[in-house]
Order: C-alpha cells, then structure tokens, then sequence
C-alpha cells in the first residue's frame, strides 16, 4: 500500500480529524435513523410524548399479537385511525432536506415509523423497522398486501382467505430487518438519529454499531444525552434543514 495511502489512513485516525472539517469526499456514507419526532410536526402522534399515544392507549390492547386475538376490531380500529391520520398529512422540512444529501452522499434511512413520509419526500433508500402503516399481512402466510385507502377491516381476507392484519411489528414480535439495519449503520461514516427516544429495542441498539462513524448525531426536542454524541436539542424541522446545509457545504 503506498506511503500516501498509509499517511492518510492514519491521518484519519488522528485526533486532527475527529472534528467536523474532515474532507467530505471521504465520508461518503450517511445513515439517519428516525423516530416519530420527525414526523411529529407533521400532525402524526409520538408514542411516549405528553399527550402521546401510548397515554391514551395500552400497548397491550392494541400492539401486540395478543391483543389481535383477544379483540381484533380495536386493533385494527387504532390502526385505521392512524391511517387516515397519515392521509391527511404530508412529509415536513425535516423529512424533504434530508433528501438533499442524495446529492453529494450515499443516504440511507432506517425508520421505527411505519408512516411513509420519507417516501413521499422522494428519498430512495429507506427501510422499516416497525411495519408499514399502509401495508397490511396474511395471517396464513405473512404475505404483504398494499392498503388502498385509509381502512382495514375484519373480514378483509388474503388471496388464501386468511384475515388480513396490518402489517405492523408488535411487541414481542421478531424486527426482520434487523441485521440489514446493523450492516448500513456499520458502513456509517456519519450516523444522524432524529426524533426517537430510544427506549425500544432492539432499535435502539443500532447506535451501538455505528463504529466507523466519524459523527454520531442526535436531534431530539428533549434528547437523551449519551457520551460521544453531538446531541441539539432542537426540533427537527428547525435542525434537520440546518445539519443538511452544513454537511452539503463541507
Ligand atoms: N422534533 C424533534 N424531536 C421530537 C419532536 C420534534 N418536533 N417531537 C417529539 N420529539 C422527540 C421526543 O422528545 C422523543 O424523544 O421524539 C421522540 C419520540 O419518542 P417516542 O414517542 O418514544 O417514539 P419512538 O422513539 O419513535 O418510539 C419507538 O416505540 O411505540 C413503539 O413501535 C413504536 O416505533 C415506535 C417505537
């Protein structure tokens, strides 16, 4: 490996390029991980907020396999509301500038939101982790089906004629993109975390894999602190915008 190569390599590890002016043409790979903060200037609930869903719902009653079963038409009734919340609403700053860092970085966007916000803002690359709000799962054979309009009902059935159920990750219920999120947030050069409390896991382990991120960043409008982190305290229409203007002009 030529001296040049060796030289910069360990550059980049001195203490000179732990701060902010590394060369951007080196950090190539942006990976933001979001929470219902993001989306909750655009009208959609957070879940642990004042006044955030899980203060007006049990989790027990409505996000659990068990709770399907136990009363199948309050579950889908909490997500039908949900749904045509999400019809009425539309990606806010926050989701539409993170975009913009497509232009200069490979960006990807791992979610916990199963609201499709980021789709609708025209990023590409975008996983989720908790489900789809407007997807819905054959109860037979996990089979996805797309949600036309706001409800899903009992007695909407699968191709097999199985009831279908909203495709949603539930307490207790296995997060199937998992490993793929582990291996991008791996590849980070800069983890971005918006809006997300951090309490849910296995989720909330991800910011443990961010191990050749050169900056780890948090935007929260009240932020856990955690060492080694960046953290505003800001919200996110306010901050997102911002961050993005400084990474495009690094
Ligand atoms: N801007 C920035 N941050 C905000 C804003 C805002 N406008 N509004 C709220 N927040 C922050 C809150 O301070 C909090 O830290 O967003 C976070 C929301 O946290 P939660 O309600 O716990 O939501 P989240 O972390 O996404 O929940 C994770 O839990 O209930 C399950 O499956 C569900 O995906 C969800 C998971």
């Amino acid at each position: 490996m030529s001296q040049i190569i060796v030289q910069f390599l360990q550059n980049l590890n001195s203490d000179k390029f732990k701060n902010h002016n590394i060369p951007n043409t080196f950090m190539k790979n942006i990976v933001v991980f979001t929470g219902a903060g993001i989306s909750a200037e655009s009208g959609l609930g957070t879940f642990r907020d004042s006044n955030g869903l899980w203060e007006k719902y049990k989790i027990e009653d409505v996000a659990t396999p068990e709770a399907f079963q136990n009363n199948p038409s309050l579950v889908m009734d909490f997500y039908n509301i949900r749904r045509k919340e999400l019809f009425n609403s539309n990606p806010n700053k926050a989701h539409i500038s993170l975009v913009k860092l497509q232009e200069k970085y490979s960006l990807h966007i791992i979610t916990q939101n199963v609201d499709d916000l980021h789709e609708r803002s025209g990023a590409k690359n975008i996983l989720h982790l908790h489900g789809k709000l407007n997807e819905s799962k054959s109860t037979i054979d996990g089979k996805i089906y797309p949600i036309q309009g706001p409800y899903l009902n009992i007695g909407d059935l699968c191709e097999k004629g199985g009831q279908l159920r909203p495709n949603i990750v539930w307490f207790g219920e296995d997060v199937p993109n998992m490993e793929i999120a582990i291996n991008l947030v791996k590849k980070a050069h800069i983890f971005i975390i918006i809006g997300t409390s951090l309490n849910v896991y296995p989720a909330a382990s991800l910011i443990d894999y961010a191990v050749n991120s050169q900056r780890i960043i948090l935007i929260d409008k009240s932020p856990t602190f955690l060492d080694g982190i960046e953290v505003i305290r800001e919200k996110a229409t306010q901050a997102v915008p911002k961050l993005v203007d400084d990474l495009l002009n690094l």
